[in-house]
């Protein structure tokens, strides 16, 4: 099986990374431009590529094309932000009025952030205080500031492998930056630059381990302020809480005074009107979203307890701030977003096609033999090639780190060909967006059906050995 049968127009097969199955040449001429002007000729790690990006210039629904006319069905859906599907019609008609009749930014107070944060407190349950920004970096950020300025420690617990933003606080054993060894994950910094005094203040241990938080917080819990977490795991496609996980850790921090901090970026609005804690019934302390709450434009929101959130400035000492933080376009866009969320319909959507996925592609891993796994939550899908479980972030290291996996690679090439892009990642992951239907679905099964039946002898070795 030779791994570097694609060529730039030809067929697809297993990936080597050196070209693609369609045409790209308006792709390779702008990253011609783009790498003499940008690092990397891209925005950001998460959209580098090998041989070069593929450069997309317009999206509509769920389909989403490239420079060179080629038109896909998106899976990538902006880093599941399109909660809605791509330039949805409701949100553009609220941009629209908000516009004409307000405007975009004032930075003052102003009457669409109050109706968003009353909003917000009757959706999630954790939230009894609310206050925005853009990014859920920055929701990030500030929900690790005041949990140590309300708790007076300064230590944070992370998990393996979640991934939080890129701040200096939680870029750390994510993504690539892992350790290799066993036992109690030592913290890696995820980039240079990152100051090495942060490293005491950081502790990792691994996903789906309560036992190990439990110990941590009984013996040194008051050095610690918080314990951030992904609820639902999904910076590595869709690993999900073991029974009574997320049970422990509220109630191992209740008993340390830590406060416990969900990161929904994700999660928040897709797993349901209140998340996934509304999903799992557990409620943290403190919780951040982004993403679908804006279906595409930069809004972001740390919500929390009362006695905790008014410890944010300028009620208390902790220091919150930021031009953009309430701005009206992103508030009244959230407001419409939460209005269609909290009208349910779309989680039914979402059910409904994930089952359709689900169904139709483990039926394919049944009929190959292959050694591969079919995950789908709220949307969002994944496929890991090996069939040992996947409970926490090594599991999934040892065979899903490389972007261009030539099985991995493979795959995607093979679905780029047949016109369905799913992003260049360190993993094969998807997010259905209520602008997805049942034939995108039917497409993606018959693609991924024709990609497993070709390379099925190669798929059914062990993962170690591909
Ligand atoms: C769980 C989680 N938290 C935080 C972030 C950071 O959000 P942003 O990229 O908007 O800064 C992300 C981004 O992917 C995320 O997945």
């Amino acid at each position: 099986m030779t791994t570097t049968d694609v060529n730039r127009t030809g067929s697809a097969g297993l990936g080597d990374g050196s070209g693609f199955p369609v045409t790209t040449t308006e792709s390779e001429r702008l990253f011609a431009r783009a790498n003499a002007v940008s690092p990397g000729g891209v925005q950001g790690e998460g959209r580098g590529s090998t041989p070069f990006p593929l450069f997309m210039t317009r999206a509509q629904g769920s389909r989403i094309w490239d420079v060179d006319g080629n038109e896909y069905i998106d899976f990538h859906s902006s880093f599941g932000a399109v909660l809605l599907g791509h330039n949805d019609p409701r949100i553009n008609a609220v941009v629209r009025r908000t516009m004409d009749e307000h405007g975009v930014s004032f930075s003052t107070a102003n009457p669409l952030e109050v109706e968003l944060a009353e909003r917000l407190i009757e959706m999630i349950p954790s939230a009894e205080r609310v206050v925005f920004s853009c990014t859920g970096t920055e929701a990030t950020y500030h929900a690790i500031r005041l949990a140590r300025g309300f708790t007076g420690r300064e230590r944070i617990l992370k998990f393996e492998g979640n991934y939080h933003g890129w701040h200096d606080y939680v870029a750390w054993s994510h993504h690539f930056a892992t350790d290799e060894g066993g036992g109690v994950p030592t913290p890696v910094a995820a980039s240079a630059g990152i100051p090495a005094a942060i490293r005491d203040l950081i502790e990792v241990r691994e996903y789906n381990d309560a036992v190990g938080v439990r110990e941590l917080l009984a013996r040194e819990g008051d050095t610690i302020a918080a314990v951030i977490i992904e609820p639902v795991f999904h910076n590595a496609g869709a690993v999900l809480p073991e029974p009574g996980f997320l049970e422990a850790l509220r109630e191992a921090c209740t008993d340390a005074g830590t406060l416990l901090i969900f990161d929904e970026v994700i999660t928040g609005f897709r797993h349901g009107p209140g998340g996934a804690q509304g999903r799992y019934g557990v409620t943290p302390d403190l919780t951040t979203m982004g993403k679908a709450l804006g279906n595409g434009f930069p809004i972001s929101v740390l919500a929390g307890r009362a006695d905790v959130m008014d410890q944010l400035g300028p009620k208390g000492d902790v220091l919150f701030a930021g031009t953009f933080a309430g701005q009206a376009l992103g508030c009244a866009v959230a407001l419409e977003v939460t209005r269609i969320v909290r009208e349910g319909s779309i989680h039914d959507h979402l059910r409904r096609l994930g089952e359709r996925l689900t169904s139709g592609i483990q039926a394919v891993i049944d009929e190959t033999g292959a050694r591969a796994q079919v995950f789908e939550i709220a949307g969002v899908w994944t496929i890991y090639f090996t069939d040992q479980p996947i409970r926490r972030f090594r599991d999934f290291a040892r065979f899903a780190m490389d972007k261009n996996h030539p099985v991995q690679r493979g795959y995607r090439d093979w679905l780029l060909e047949r016109g369905i892009y799913v992003h260049p990642h360190y993993m094969i992951r998807g997010f259905l967006t209520g602008a997805h239907t049942e034939e995108d679905i039917d497409r993606l099964v018959e693609a991924t059906a024709s990609y497993f039946r070709t390379y099925r002898d190669l798929l059914s070795e062990p993962a170690a050995t591909r």
